[in-house]
């Protein structure tokens, strides 16, 4: 299971769970078990409640193991080209850069790819997917400096 990064999305919110982090505490589930129920595959349905409501529970998240990004209401409209959606960048402990938002990556042959959601970088330099994360830093047991 290590490793694994889920991304839901309605058209208001993206959550992101990663269930390495989670310490099975209860919260998500206890008070919102319409989105968050492990009996179900997926076990997230956000269109079971609206965006703030996900987003108080995932608060209580104390793990952060599930996390969130509300997009901006402009980016739902028809004009797709350009993004109004705050992109943000997140450091896993011991792990990798996760960086939310719409993306453009240039690789060293000058080549270009576009991203969505959740992107994880490698952080730790022993990926065999550069720039992504592919789960090594586990392996090599990479730690942050202190
Ligand atoms: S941070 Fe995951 S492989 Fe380097």
């Amino acid at each position: 299971m290590e490793n694994i990064i889920k991304t839901y999305e309605t058209e208001e919110i993206a959550v992101t769970w990663k269930p390495s982090l989670c310490s099975h505490s209860t919260k998500c589930w206890n008070g919102l078990s319409e989105v968050f129920n492990p009996r179900l595959k997926p076990w997230v349905d956000l269109t079971k409640s609206d965006a703030d409501r996900i987003m108080k529970q995932i608060d209580l998240c104390p793990s952060a193991a599930l996390s969130y990004v509300k997009k901006s209401a402009q980016n739902t409209t028809e004009n797709q080209t350009e993004s109004t959606e705050e992109t943000i960048v997140e450091i896993v402990p011991n792990g990798p850069v996760l960086v939310y938002g719409n993306i453009t990556v240039k690789d060293t042959a000058g080549n270009l790819t576009s991203k969505n959601k959740v992107s994880a970088f490698c952080r730790c330099g022993a990926s065999s997917n550069k720039p992504y994360c592919d789960g090594t830093h586990r392996k090599i047991d990479f730690k942050d400096p202190q």
